[in-house]
């Protein structure tokens, strides 16, 4: 455990000045969502633009999708922890390359790792995947398979993005892709952690919850 908590993390955060992306015209770093308590840590890739406004990640369409992935595996936003590789939205919604990617998450995923001690780590897309394990790691030949990470099992999937841009029988074989490959996730980590606590009786309102946070950021 590091000597920072989560308060402190979330202020270096808030200041960070410490790469060009925070300066591509968006309104600064993103947190987390969900619970640091969590043995559950889903690691997307960048913000996008209603993750900009709101100040959380996967908040938007690729979000919405998460959300209703989880429910399907018996999980809520609410008892998952969820981050990006870099927390300053990259101009255009363009994708972060491994270098930027790099930068940010050895600033900060890296801090997040250390304060939510997390028993399976879950890399939604390339962008997560190859930040772990380098720039010729693919999604495409590696999904659905364990990796270790200093310990911590880690595993692959699609981004929901890409599901979002499918269609017809990929899309079909796509989604039950993600669903077993976040039922073998949330299998491993109740076999570490069988007393927490993974799903509420309802789905939480994200965008209600951050209400206060998106009223306070600005360009
Ligand atoms: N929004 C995010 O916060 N992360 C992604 O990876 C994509 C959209």
């Amino acid at each position: 455990m590091s000597g920072i908590d989560m308060t402190s993390w979330l202020k270096n955060l808030a200041a960070c000045e410490a790469c060009p992306l925070r300066h591509e015209g968006n309104r600064g770093p993103t947190r987390y969502s969900g619970d640091p308590s969590s043995p559950l840590m889903f690691v997307g890739e960048g913000p996008g633009g209603v993750e900009d406004e709101y100040g959380v990640p996967l908040v938007g369409p690729s979000g919405q999708l998460l959300d209703k992935a989880l429910w399907s595996v018996g999980l809520t936003r609410d008892h998952v922890y969820v981050t990006n590789i870099v927390k300053c939205r990259p101009h255009n919604n363009r994708t972060p390359t491994l270098e930027e990617g790099k930068r940010c998450a050895n600033i900060h995923l890296v801090r997040e790792l250390e304060l939510v001690q997390p028993k399976v780590i879950v890399c939604l897309g390339k962008v997560a995947f190859q930040y772990f394990y380098g720039r010729t790691a693919s999604i495409m030949r590696n999904r659905g398979k364990w990796f270790d990470y200093q310990g911590i099992p880690v595993m692959p999937t699609y981004h929901p993005a890409f599901l979002l841009r499918q269609t017809g029988q990929e899309l079909v074989e796509s989604k039950w892709q993600v669903y077993y490959d976040f039922k073998a996730a949330v299998d491993k980590a109740k076999e570490a952690a069988p007393d927490y606590i993974y799903k509420s009786a309802e789905k939480p309102n994200l965008l209600a919850q951050y209400e206060d946070l998106r009223n306070s950021r600005h360009f």
